[in-house]
């Protein structure tokens, strides 16, 4: 790779330790994928911030590089941690796991990290423009700032995203180059699409279909979609396709950038209602946790959330899991209040997937497909998945 002078600097440890570590990483990283240079990036995003994920060698790497003069040079947000960092108590996460995970957030802290603790960045301060440069990894996100915001990152892991934060510098390979933002696979849809589970299902078949071939598809007849159906979208595709980027007519910037691709699919209401199905476990069983905001929730999901639980009393475990700064905002206008005198829980900075709840619960009901994918997956919970509406409606039955 051709570094700059800085670069080299960085390199050779005149920059202190961690800079010198972090850069190490990065031009490994470039090598392997063939990157000629590196690329300013102008923000960060890190995942793996959970204790339950990080373990004991990553707090010790972590606490390795703050110690090594590690200082973030870009602005630096965290992912989801393993609880909430005020509340975790009466979330029923035990005190030694919760020690760990402060640490863990200290180590951050110390490197300059804004312990921000959520995978919707976007909606806190950390909102790239159009072209921008990034270095983040978590995998809703990622494609989010590629595909709504047209910024431009790869999926980072999280000690490559700490090495972006602590030089300013990515490898340019992959997303950052407009050449792979290309579109392979077009799809039209021919479905009725409303609100999040619609379009988290959505997310589903297409991330199935491209799977195996990574194709970045070109999509056609998502007639509107708001923020929220946007984020719940990103997250199910990324999780089911593996996918960083898509671009949909009339939806996404980049989208008049490219033509649509010879090779289409149609997806059809067939194919999305069994999507839906396929979410939703057979059978009677007993739901014993609930929970909203996968990815986070935002503002107006909250208000609308408050608005269904005014005056009402939820009868089951219910999580809500969202942002600090969005929830002191929910604080300020009045909806905690009235979520809380229902019965329900903010699970701030945390979210049901990462938290370390596996044996606690054995059916969760959502309107997201990435929760139903890890709910099973990591906690081998059922599911029912179903509309924001009508999941606030089973919580009170
Ligand atoms: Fe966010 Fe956790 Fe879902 S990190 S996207 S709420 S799995």
């Amino acid at each position: 790779m051709q570094l700059t002078l800085e670069e080299k600097e960085m390199l050779v440890g005149a920059q202190g330790q961690a800079t010198q570590k972090a850069m190490q990483i990065l031009v490994a990283l470039g090598d392997i994928y063939g990157a000629k240079r590196m690329v300013p990036v102008s923000s960060v995003q890190i995942a793996g911030v959970s204790y339950d994920n990080l373990g004991e060698a990553g707090l010790q790497f972590l606490s390795e590089m703050a110690e090594g003069g590690g200082r973030t040079r870009v602005l630096t947000t965290l992912n989801p941690a393993g609880m909430d960092t005020e509340n975790w108590h009466a979330l029923g996460i035990p005190p030694d796991f919760a020690e760990k995970q402060m640490r863990v957030l200290e180590a951050f802290s110390r490197m300059g990290v804004a312990a921000t603790c959520t995978c919707t960045p976007y909606l806190i301060g950390n909102l790239p423009r159009y072209a921008e440069h990034l270095a983040w990894s978590e995998s809703s996100a990622v494609c989010y700032a590629n595909s709504v915001l047209g910024a431009r990152t790869n999926r980072e892991g999280g000690p490559s995203a700490l090495a972006a934060a602590l030089t300013g510098r990515t490898p340019e390979y992959g997303m950052h180059l407009l050449e792979k933002r290309s579109p392979q696979l077009t799809i039209k849809v021919k479905a009725h699409l409303n609100g999040t589970r619609d379009l988290g299902a959505l997310g589903k078949v297409i991330g199935n279909r491209i799977e195996a071939s990574k194709a970045i598809p070109y999509i056609l007849g998502i007639q509107s979609a708001t923020l929220e159906e946007l984020k719940s979208f990103c997250a199910s595709l990324a999780t089911y396709g593996g996918a960083a980027l898509f671009h949909a007519v009339g939806i996404t910037p980049e989208a008049p950038v490219f033509t649509a691709p010879s090779e289409q699919i149609i997806i059809t209401q067939k194919k999305l209602d069994a999507a839906i199905q396929s979410l939703n476990d057979p059978g009677e069983f007993n739901v014993d946790f609930v929970s909203l905001g996968c990815p986070h929730l935002s503002l107006p999901e909250i208000a609308h959330l408050a608005s269904l639980l005014e005056d009402k009393r939820v009868k089951k475990e219910f999580w809500i899991t969202t942002a600090r700064p969005i929830k002191n905002a929910a604080d300020q206008l009045g909806y905690t209040r009235i979520i809380e005198r229902a019965g329900a829980k903010f699970a701030t900075d945390t979210c049901c997937v990462v938290a370390p709840i596996k044996g606690r619960f054995s059916a969760l009901a959502t309107d997201s497909a990435k929760a139903c994918y890890y709910a099973y997956a990591k906690n081998r919970f059922k599911t029912k998945f179903l509309p924001f509406d009508e999941v606030v409606r089973f919580a009170l039955q």
